[in-house]
């Protein structure tokens, strides 16, 4: 799938369909390059995700600042990013992120959510498709990401798209009197 900024990508198709589960279905779903006009849904999604507290390493999600800053950064360096819309609601995203330390360059971190009434349908699965083969086309050799080792949908997504397991962060979060490892995963392109 090839991915200008600003481009859209195909239409996704839906996978399942529920009436019970309150998942937007029949919605068209564009895979497409975040655009600096999207900062505000971004953050919208980032906060959402944040909220329910357990899946990434944010409980707060980001200001509107440092969410147009962190878009800049990505859309003035090309970086691999892709974002879902559903309309003109943000329901997920996916960015690779290139180290850009001495030595480290090579390495680049993921980072990902769909919104939880949007999950289940494929989407995540069709963002890291997407960002993976940006990744690819921009000669980042080794993907790696954190993942809470409870996190079991994350974790099966990830293995089912060759990621590994390479060690884990024992406790790594203590959240609530809760503590959670974090398993650290990465794919080698
Ligand atoms: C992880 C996440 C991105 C997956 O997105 P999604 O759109 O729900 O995933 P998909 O529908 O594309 O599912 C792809 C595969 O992942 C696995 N998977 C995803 N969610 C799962 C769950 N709750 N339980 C079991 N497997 C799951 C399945 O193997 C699934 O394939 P299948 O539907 O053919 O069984 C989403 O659950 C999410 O955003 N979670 C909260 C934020 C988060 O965890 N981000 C990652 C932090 S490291």
């Amino acid at each position: 799938m090839e991915h200008a900024p600003g481009a859209a990508c195909p239409t996704l198709v839906r996978k399942h369909a529920s009436k019970d589960t309150g998942m937007h279905i029949g919605s068209q779903i564009v895979i497409r390059a975040a655009r600096e006009s999207d900062a505000e849904a971004i953050r919208a999604a980032v906060t959402a995700v944040a909220a329910e507290k357990w899946y990434i390493a944010t409980v707060e999600g980001f200001s509107p600042d440092e969410t147009r800053a962190f878009l800049k950064h990505i859309i003035e360096g090309n970086l691999p990013q892709v974002t879902a819309l559903a309309g003109d609601t943000v329901v997920g995203f996916c960015d690779i992120l290139p180290n850009t330390a001495v030595g480290f360059t090579h390495v680049a971190r993921l980072g990902m959510a769909v919104r939880a009434q949007w999950r289940r349908q494929d989407i995540g699965r069709q963002l890291l498709d997407a960002c993976l083969a940006l990744a690819k086309k921009a000669g980042i050799e080794k993907v790696e990401l954190e993942v809470f080792s409870d996190n079991l949908g994350a974790i099966r997504l990830y293995e089912s798209c060759g990621f590994a397991r390479e060690g884990v962060k024992l406790r790594g979060r203590k959240l609530d009197e809760r503590y959670q490892d974090v398993v650290l995963m990465a794919l080698w392109m």
